[in-house]
């Protein structure tokens, strides 16, 4: 499978399809808010600097994270393909990844952007909350989660339309519904 970029709000279900995604195709996957919650979790430097930033619902830097994911890239088996779920984030890391694929003599590949209302998404987010959680899974983290999503990256969908790679897939109350219109699309991608 060719790369895929999974691009959406908090909550929007970029995990969730992800691991659906890799079931079906097996390809690599790299969540980088996974990648610093393990840094966290293991008191590392990089997850002491990346909590602050988390825990407040921030972005980490740019540079930070572009070096983080070239590391995490670089780690993977080569040629099955990669998705990226919550990078890029900014127009400087898409610019970045795309960048760093070329130098590997790879390409972006597929964006697939889930649009989802907020409504669905705070609830989603106020469950899991319960199930699991998450230090940013509070309601007034998650209010400036979507802040910030909204400001520095929702910008970047136009670029990728730019690129001639969007594809959009808005939620419609199913997940068996949303799967099925996003494995029907990469079926003819493969
Ligand atoms: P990250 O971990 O990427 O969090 P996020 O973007 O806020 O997204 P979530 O993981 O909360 O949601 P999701 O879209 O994966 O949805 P999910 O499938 O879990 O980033 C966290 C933080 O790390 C950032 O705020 C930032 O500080 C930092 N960071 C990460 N990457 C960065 C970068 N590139 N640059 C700078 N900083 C970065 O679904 C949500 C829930 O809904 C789940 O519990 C799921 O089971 C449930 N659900 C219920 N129904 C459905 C359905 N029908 N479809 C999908 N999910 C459903
Ligand atoms: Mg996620």
């Amino acid at each position: 499978m060719k790369n895929i970029i999974i691009f959406g709000a908090p909550g929007s279900g970029k995990g969730t399809y992800s691991d659906e995604i890799v079931a079906r195709y097996g390809m690599g996957h790299i969540s980088t808010g996974d990648v610093l919650r393990s840094e966290i979790k293991g008191g590392t430097e990089l997850g002491k600097i990346a909590k602050g930033y988390i825990d407040n619902g921030q972005l980490i830097p740019d540079e930070l994270m572009i070096d983080i994911l070239a590391k995490t890239y670089d780690a993977l088996p080569a040629g099955q393909g990669v998705i990226f779920d919550g990078f890029p984030r900014t127009i400087p890391q898409a610019e970045a990844l795309k960048k760093m694929l070329a130098e590997r003599g790879h390409e972006l590949g597929i964006m697939l952007e889930l649009i989802v209302d907020e409504e669905t998404l705070m609830a989603r987010l106020l469950n899991r909350a319960k199930e699991q959680g998450r230090a940013d899974d509070n309601e007034e983290t998650i209010k400036k989660r979507f802040a910030v999503y909204h400001k520095q990256t929702e910008p970047l969908a136009e670029w990728f339309q730019q690129e001639g790679i969007r594809n959009t897939f808005t939620w419609k109350g199913s997940k068996e519904l949303m799967l099925s219109e996003i494995f029907a699309f990469l079926d003819t991608q493969k």
